[in-house]
């Protein structure tokens, strides 16, 4: 059984009007990455119910994907793998663009970060359209990697990024 985060993260995640651009509401996490105990809780949430050695990597979306995922990874005693925007990453790449509202964008991985055949866990803090999750997956399962699951603090129910990630099993720990 798993607890209902929905007030622990409504209390510490705050809404910041008009950020970055007018008009949209943006999420802010620092107050919940202060605060220990509800940071942890929210750790232990993404793992999705996967147990200890049965996921090989966790994979982080910049930039609070990164902050997620990782102590979501050692939890799992897993590795972890950074998705950066496009030129950040210094090895070999593979990359994924997508559409934005106004142009496109690309993420990358190392193309040798995630070994064929691998478990593999997304991590992310906001599903919004589901622009930046999609290309994730693809990013994996072009490595040869298996979505065993994507996990997010909250999702945009609105955006209706769930649409575009029909083919995995998406666990989000609040829904607005
Ligand atoms: C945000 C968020 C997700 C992504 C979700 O990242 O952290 O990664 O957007 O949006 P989507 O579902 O519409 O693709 P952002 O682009 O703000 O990057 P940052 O964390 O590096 O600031």
């Amino acid at each position: 059984p798993h607890d209902d985060l929905t007030p622990l993260i409504e209390a510490h995640v705050r809404d910041i009007p008009d950020h970055p651009r007018p008009g949209v509401v943006f999420k802010d996490i620092t107050p919940l990455l202060a605060a220990p105990e509800a940071f942890s809780a929210v750790v232990e949430g993404l793992t999705a119910g996967h147990g200890p050695g049965t996921v090989d990597a966790v994979v982080g979306l910049e930039a609070r994907g990164f902050i997620l995922g990782a102590p979501v990874a050692l939890r799992l005693g897993a590795g972890f793998v950074p998705i950066r925007k496009a030129g950040k990453l210094p090895a070999r790449t593979l990359g994924e663009s997508y559409d934005l509202e106004y142009g496109s964008a690309t993420v990358e991985m190392h193309a040798d970060a995630i070994a064929p055949g691998s478990r593999v866990l997304i991590v992310d803090d906001v599903l919004a359209t589901g622009g930046t999750g999609r290309a994730a997956v693809r990013l994996v399962q072009r490595a040869g990697g298996t979505v065993v699951g994507f996990s997010v603090l909250m999702e945009l129910a609105f955006l209706s990024g769930r649409d575009k990630l029909s083919d995995v099993k998406l666990h989000a720990l609040t829904t607005v």
